[in-house]
């Protein structure tokens, strides 16, 4: 192997045209590709901008062709030579009409045979990818995926300088103050038998830091939540964090339209149109069945309850006098479009989101037919086909449930899959919507206890204060959600700022007096110093990164993501540590615990 020595890159791969004709010129990269027909060699030389051809040929030095004999696919190589016109055109890459005929070649390091082509067409599965991350890395696709990245990154924090704010960082070992997902804790050496934890978000030092008068605050955050994942989570992920004081929700609405308006006009090129839509957290439940819908296509629930309640047929009227309800979608159109078997297949939804079944009305071109034919009156199956406008060619699906939440999550799952089977929306559009008024708490049956739907610190409603003594779960907190093409990009909410509703917060959560001081005691003590009425939110980067660049997986977008099961599988970690490692942290292992 040989040394770059004095052959210092003057350019990178892509930037050469028929103009650069005769300039001296010196490249280095990966070998993408060589084809040696005896005297002439061509080799594609790769690296992060693109491809340029280099050529050598029976005029060139014989000691030189023998070395570009010896180069193989992945050696790191540099090269010095001139531009020229080149014989056959390749109008595929953008150097397509130059080639640098080589002078001199120095070979820096050899490579193995890959265990997959560096190439973006050829599949390789998941495994494979993320164990060779830095391999998958070097695919062009994955390396645009990066520098857009960075790119939105560089954006954001202009945009939020341009507008006076300042990023701050705030610490990340810290506390354990569980914030709904379970903490990843760090024991501590010098104060054994104590943890510190990662932060999930920088919540309590952003509101910190508006106590302390810094007014607009962002910083690009990285946050940790134990919690199972799914293809838009990770357990290690990036936030842009954001507060500000003397506020409300307007101003941070505002604040944040703008920036969603400079990064899509930065990065695509589009326009996007503010204000956004609005709509409350409970009309998105009732119409789409998520508080984060994709508002790109129809398909909305309606409620059958008040018509089937007298029902004889139990499986519809049992729910509603429970307390829960039915409803269902009218899917247009799609009768035909779908078989028995796949309605069937459907069930298979509604029972992942805990439901009993999915009853069906299905007019197809030939016929009706439903599941409850046998079951209802003509006058409860007139009335279905009235309240959704049932023609012929439509398909009706409704689920029933004691818990409207059961029934709000299988119908807005249902509602997904068949705009996606079908392709009910414009897959290059965009939809930004803010979800309002969400709920303050949520019960948890199992539990019996309430948990914050978005977190302790958000402020209840000015008139709803008073039902913090009597019926929490009706207050309605001044949190909001930005939901883009149906996944929650950040969320947010204003503070409370008042000791004395802060307490009372913490009560209706279940903690104690001792434990609020032990937890909190320096949040309750620090609004007792002077704090600016204040609010922000925080967006989910890897999200938003994903979404600009029409990934389907959050994964897609970071350099070193974390497999299915929170592993990582190139260093392969988690892993065991030393027993030395462990007791100098007073730690003993049981296994059996769980
Ligand atoms: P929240 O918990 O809603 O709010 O998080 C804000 C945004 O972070 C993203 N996000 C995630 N992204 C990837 N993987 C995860 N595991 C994950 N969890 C959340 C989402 C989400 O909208 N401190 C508050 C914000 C505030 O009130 O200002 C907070 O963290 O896109």
């Amino acid at each position: 192997m040989e040394v770059m020595g004095n052959l210092k890159r003057t350019n990178y791969c892509n930037e050469f045209t028929l103009e650069n004709q005769g300039e001296n010129v010196v490249v280095a990269g990966f070998v993408q590709k060589v084809r040696n027909l005896g005297q002439l060699i061509f080799v594609d030389l790769r690296d992060r901008t693109g491809i340029v051809q280099l050529a050598f040929d029976d005029t060139s030095d014989a000691k030189l062709l023998e070395k570009a004999a010896t180069i193989r696919t992945e050696f790191v190589i540099v090269a010095k030579g001139e531009v020229r016109k080149r014989q056959s055109i390749n109008t595929e890459i953008k150097t397509g009409e130059i080639e640098i005929f080589v002078d001199e070649l120095k070979i820096l390091s050899v490579a193995k045979t890959t265990p997959f082509e560096i190439l973006d067409d050829k599949p390789v599965s998941d495994e494979l990818r993320l164990k060779y991350r830095y391999l998958d890395l070097r695919r062009n696709e994955m390396q645009q995926t990066i520098l857009m990245r960075h790119k939105i990154a560089k954006a954001t924090r202009d945009y939020y300088d341009e507008n006076g704010f300042l990023e701050i960082e705030t610490p990340t070992l810290i506390k354990a103050t569980p914030e709904g997902a379970r903490d990843f804790l760090v024991p501590s050496r010098v104060n054994s038998g104590k943890f510190f934890a990662l932060p999930q978000s920088p919540q309590l030092y952003k509101q910190m830091l508006m106590v302390s008068g810094f007014d607009r605050y962002m910083q690009f955050a990285r946050c940790y939540r134990d919690e199972d994942l799914r293809a838009d989570r990770q357990p290690e992920f990036t936030q842009i964090d954001l507060e500000m004081s003397f506020v409300d929700q307007e101003d941070i609405i505002k604040i944040n339209e703008g920036y969603m308006q400079y990064i899509f006009k930065k990065i695509l090129g589009q326009e996007i149109k503010a204000p956004f839509h609005r709509m409350t957290y409970d009309e998105a439940m009732t119409r789409y069945g998520s508080d984060k819908p994709d508002t790109r296509f129809g398909l909305e629930l309606n409620d059958l309850s008040s018509g089937l309640k007298d029902s004889e047929f139990k499986v519809f009227s049992g729910p509603i006098a429970d307390g829960g309800s039915v409803r269902a979608i009218n899917a247009k159109g799609l009768a035909d479009k779908l078989s028995r078997k796949e309605i069937d297949k459907l069930t298979n939804i509604v029972k992942l989101f805990k439901g009993k079944g999915l009853a069906f009305l299905r007019w197809t071109s030939e016929a009706q037919s439903s599941s409850y034919e046998k079951f209802l009156s003509e006058k409860e199956k007139e009335y279905i086909k009235e309240t959704l406008n049932v023609e012929q060619g439509d398909l009706v699906l409704i689920v029933g449930d004691s818990e409207n939440n059961v029934v709000f999550d299988a119908l807005g799952a249902l509602r997904l899959e068949l705009a996606k089977k079908f392709q009910l929306f414009d897959e290059k559009s965009y939809a930004a919507l803010w979800v309002t008024d969400f709920p303050m708490f949520e019960y948890d049956k199992e539990d019996k206890r309430f948990y914050a739907k978005h977190h302790p610190f958000t402020a209840p409603r000015d008139e709803d204060l008073e039902l913090l003594n009597t019926d929490p779960e009706k207050i309605i907190a001044k949190a909001y959600d930005l939901v883009l093409n149906g996944t929650e990009v950040g969320g947010g909410s204003l503070r409370i700022t008042d000791s004395n509703v802060q307490q009372k917060v913490f009560e209706v959560l279940g903690l104690s007096k001792e434990e609020v001081e032990e937890k909190f005691g320096f949040l309750i003590n620090a609004f007792q110093y002077g704090v600016p009425p204040h609010g922000g939110m925080a967006y989910g980067f890897d999200r938003l990164v994903m979404l600009l660049l029409e990934k389907s997986s959050i994964r897609d977008v970071i350099a070193f993501p974390k497999t299915q099961n929170a592993s990582e599988s190139m260093t392969e970690c988690p892993a065991p540590v030393d027993q030395a490692q462990l007791d100098e942290l007073s730690i003993k292992l049981n296994l059996d615990v769980k």
